[in-house]
């Protein structure tokens, strides 16, 4: 039985398809359409998860959806009615309308013309956002129960939910209602901060351990927090929400308008322009924001801990990307085992809504646990030869052995690698199938980077790929971090062996590499250990100013436009000179 998952008309547009419960592959539509955080019909995605599972749409027993125009319906009225005017029509689209079920059978019409999309045998199912989220993680997780917590900007017109999850049932216990939202929160001081793009949030994470939570308390009074466990936001920090905060042009590249409200200007101070420096100010500002952005998660789960009594939690939405809270959960709640899906954010929607369909839908048995999020695009060495000789690149091909030795040995004359290995990941972040290298011993490895590929802003971090087995060598936490979702403290002897990739705070947002789960990865840092006595590598995404590149094409344009030293596509590997 085939489920296909979507995440559609929404950011980080995606899909994912089921065999009989087990993930077959998941993907944004972003890389295929190299358009970052794209957010139409995934018909690209579709198309490749169908080719993937060698099925045709005609064959596919369930569609998921992951929306539901139908949630809190009357909350949405009420606040239409009480919100009039303004962009009324496109308010009214995003929370009443969106896109109908007829207009997601036209799409599908798109993909394979020959069938008629009103004769097929699969069930249309709308999963709403929260409980798509809630369903990708503790669907995907080892634990047969578990307090769960979804925590974003707005889906559904819901902001943040809890729930218990149990054996293939999920019971919602309480949500939190649009406007009032965490993400909306941190997004708001996110543009005032100067970083006005969607999903630029993760750069005040970054630049706040430069700061001092100096203005906590005053945040307090714009993050009100609940007795219930809940909490509220003051809306005359932000800009009335009636127009909508996020829009998608024709283009599908989403867009967020300024939340912040001249009130906030008043109380916090202008909005820093992109070009102007980051005062002290400004690093300040950003380490309290992240401080009581923490402080409410805990407050969350803490409260939803003592009402559960359960040990287990699984998290999931965009807020659940803040890997610095994360790292937090086991030291600052009374849950002990943290389960985050790959894709936290809303791409992973779509793997949410097909498991929801499986487990709570259609009362089947639970799959195994999800650890690998590599299932996505893949491409063979002979694919891969045959593309390198139409382009007339000269490349060298080696067996896997000399290959880790060569990769390695590069690594260490200061070179920096792009790795492109096995099947692309599902979700934001790297984990050693897109990659950039490095050698992470270097101090001059940030400079490098960002001279040869990345020119990003110099307070962000660069990220570590550690053998699960050393973790405790390196860390003060041990723990299984699969998908790059946590920050933990480095032990404070380590930090001048791992200079690159120890951040101003002395963490490190880590990799843990499973021999089982990704043995190539696994061999090429074990064959630098070996050489080096450092289990690690610098980590970074394979791009440059767009989406994590998915075929060996995007990989060689990506090398060829910087200054990287080598590229490696499976076993071919191109030198620079
Ligand atoms: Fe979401």
């Amino acid at each position: 039985m085939y489920i296909l998952g979507l995440n559609a008309y929404h950011a980080d547009s995606s899909a994912a398809i089921f065999k009989d419960g087990k993930l077959i592959a998941a993907t944004e539509e972003e890389r295929f359409r190299r358009v970052k955080h794209w957010a139409g019909f995934p018909t690209m995605a579709v198309e490749f998860c169908l080719r993937e599972a060698g099925i045709s749409l005609a064959e596919l027993n369930h569609i998921a959806i992951g929306r539901d125009p139908y949630a809190k319906l009357g909350k949405k009225i009420l606040f239409l009615l009480k919100n009039p005017g303004g962009g009324w029509n496109a308010v009214a689209d995003r929370f009443l309308n969106a896109k109908k079920v007829s207009s997601i059978e036209k799409e599908f019409s798109s993909i394979d013309a020959s069938i008629d999309v009103s004769k097929l045998k699969s069930k249309i199912h709308q999963v709403e956002h929260h409980r798509s989220h809630l369903a990708s993680a503790f669907f995907a997780s080892p634990f047969e129960e578990a307090a769960l917590l979804s925590i974003d900007g707005s889906g559904d017109f819901t902001t943040t939910m809890v729930a218990v999850g149990k054996a293939n049932k999920i019971e919602v216990l309480d949500s939190v209602d649009f406007p009032h939202s965490l993400g909306i929160f941190y997004t708001a001081f996110t543009q005032l901060l100067g970083f006005p793009h969607y999903g630029d949030e993760y750069k005040v994470m970054g630049l706040a351990p430069y700061g001092e939570p100096k203005y906590a308390e005053r945040l307090k009074d714009v993050l009100h927090f609940n007795s219930d466990g809940l909490f509220t936001l003051n809306l005359d920090y932000f800009r009335s929400a009636k127009s909508g905060i996020i829009s998608y042009g024709d283009n599908h590249i989403p867009e967020v308008a300024p939340m912040f409200s001249d009130y906030m200007v008043k109380k916090f101070g202008p909005a820093r322009g992109p070009e102007e420096p980051l005062s002290q100010y400004h690093k300040d500002l950003a380490a309290s924001v992240q401080r009581i952005s923490e402080e409410l998660i805990f407050h969350i789960l803490n409260h939803l801990q003592k009402k559960t009594g359960l040990k287990n939690i699984c998290v999931a939405g965009g807020v659940a990307q803040n890997s610095v809270a994360n790292g937090k959960l086991s030291r600052k709640t009374g849950f002990s085992n943290i389960y985050i899906p790959s894709a936290g954010h809303d791409a992973g929607i779509s793997m949410g809504a097909g498991l929801y369909v499986h487990n709570q839908v259609l009362g089947l048995p639970r799959a195994e646990p999800i650890w690998s999020a590599y299932t996505g695009s893949r491409y063979g060495n002979v694919e891969i030869e045959k593309y390198l000789r139409s382009r007339d690149i000269e490349y060298k091909i080696y067996s896997d052995e000399e290959l880790y030795e060569k990769v390695a040995d590069r690594l260490i004359d200061s070179g920096v690698v792009g790795w492109f290995n096995g099947r692309a990941e599902f979700g934001p972040r790297a984990l050693g199938a897109r990659s950039i290298l490095a050698d992470p011993r270097r101090t001059d490895a940030k400079e490098i980077l960002n001279l040869k590929v990345k020119r990003r802003e110099s307070f962000r971090p660069f990220a570590p790929s550690i053998l699960k087995e050393y973790v405790s060598e390196y860390f003060e936490i041990t723990d299984e971090v699969p998908f790059m979702e946590k920050v933990f403290p480095i032990r404070p002897e380590k930090h001048a062996v791992i200079p690159a990739v120890t951040h101003v705070d002395g963490t490190g947002r880590l990799q843990t590499v499973d021999q089982m789960v990704t043995p190539r990865y696994y061999a090429l840092i074990d064959a630098f250990r070996r050489k080096t006595g450092v289990p690690i590598l610098l980590n970074t995404s394979f791009n440059e100013n767009e989406p994590i590149v998915n075929s060996p094409a995007e990989a060689l344009e990506c090398f060829l436009r910087t200054n990287m030293d080598m590229l490696v596509l499976e076993n071919c590997v191109i030198t620079r000179g």
